[in-house]
C-alpha cells in the first residue's frame, strides 16, 4: 500500500457536454462513489461556463466542488466575452482552473495573464488550480524544469503565503495531453511533480510550500492511473478523456484507491 495523507480526482470536460449531459455525468458521479470516504478524498468536475449552476444544484459540495474552466481578470468592465469571478460566484462555483495547456497554447494566454485571474480568483475565495507543463519543443531542449519553474513563479507572483492554502498546481505536460499524445512515464512525473514541490517550498517554506497539491494531468488512463498515483509527489490525477465516462473514471478511482492507505 502506497501512504498518503489525500488524494485528489478531477476532470475538465473542456467544450464538451451541455447542461442535461454534464448534470446526468455529476449525478452519477455522486451516486457511484457515494461510499468512498471524502476524509482523504477530494473529487472535482470542471464543466463548462453554462452547466455550472445546473451542476453545482444537482450534487452536494460535500461530494465534489464544481469549478469553471478560466475566469476573467476584473469584477466587471468592458471585456466582451468574458466572464467574471463575480459571475462564477453567483452560479456558484467552487474552483477555478487557470493555465489549462489549451489556454496557454491554442488560444495564446500568457502567465501575466494567469497571474491576474489568480491574484483576482483568491480575493474572492475560489480554489484556484494553475495548470502547468513544459512544450514538447522545451523537453527536446532540455528546459522542462526551467519552463515549469518560470510558469509557477510568473503565475504565482505575489500571492500571499496565507493564500496558498487555496491554491493547488496541475502538472499537464502539453506533449502528454489530448487525442494521440503520450503520457509522462510515472518516473518522469514524479520527477517534475519534485521540481513543482521544490519551487513551491523556496517560495513560500517547506510548511506552506509542501501542503500544496500538485496533480498530474495528460493522458490518464485506467492502464497508468494506478502507477501515476502511487509515485510519493503525485498527489492527484487530472483526467480528461478517460474521466467523461462516469463509469469509467470511478473505475479509475476505485483502483487508485485499492492501493492508497491513508494518514493523518
Ligand atoms: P487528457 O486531457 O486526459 O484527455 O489528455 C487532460 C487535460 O487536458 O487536462
Amino acid at each position: 500500500m502506497i501512504r498518503k495523507q489525500r488524494f485528489f480526482f478531477g476532470t475538465n470536460t473542456k467544450m464538451y457536454k451541455g447542461i442535461a449531459e454534464t448534470r446526468d455525468f455529476v449525478v452519477a458521479l455522486d451516486r457511484l462513489n457515494a461510499d468512498i470516504s471524502r476524509d482523504h478524498v477530494q473529487l472535482f468536475v470542471i464543466p463548462s461556463y453554462t452547466t455550472i449552476q445546473t451542476a453545482r444544484q444537482a450534487v452536494p459540495v460535500e461530494s465534489m466542488l464544481i469549478g469553471a474552466q478560466n475566469m476573467g481578470w476584473a469584477d466587471e468592465g468592458q471585456f466582451t466575452g468574458e466572464i467574471s469571478p463575480v459571475m462564477l460566484q453567483e452560479v456558484g462555483a467552487d474552483l477555478v482552473m487557470v493555465g489549462h495547456s489549451e489556454r496557454r497554447h491554442v488560444l495564446g494566454e500568457t502567465d501575466i495573464e494567469e497571474n491576474k485571474k489568480i491574484l483576482k480568483g483568491l480575493q474572492h475565495n475560489f480554489v484556484m488550480l494553475l495548470c502547468v507543463g513544459e512544450t514538447g519543443e522545451e523537453k527536446e531542449l532540455n528546459l522542462s524544469q526551467e519552463a515549469v519553474r518560470s510558469q509557477l513563479k510568473r503565475g504565482l507572483a505575489g500571492v500571499q503565503p496565507e493564500d496558498m492554502a487555496k491554491v493547488w498546481i496541475a502538472y499537464e505536460p502539453v506533449w502528454a495531453i489530448g487525442v494521440g499524445s503520450t503520457p509522462a512515464s510515472k518516473e518522469y512525473a514524479e520527477t517534475m511533480h519534485q521540481v513543482i514541490k521544490q519551487a513551491l517550498v523556496e517560495q513560500y517554506g517547506e510548511m506552506v510550500g509542501l501542503a500544496v497539491p500538485v496533480l498530474y494531468g495528460g493522458s490518464v488512463n485506467p492502464e497508468n492511473a494506478v502507477g501515476l498515483a502511487s509515485q510519493d509527489s503525485v498527489d492527484g490525477l487530472f483526467i480528461g478523456r478517460s474521466a467523461w465516462d462516469a463509469k469509467r473514471f470511478h473505475g479509475i478511482i476505485r483502483d487508485v484507491l485499492a492501493v492508497l492507505e491513508f494518514v493523518d
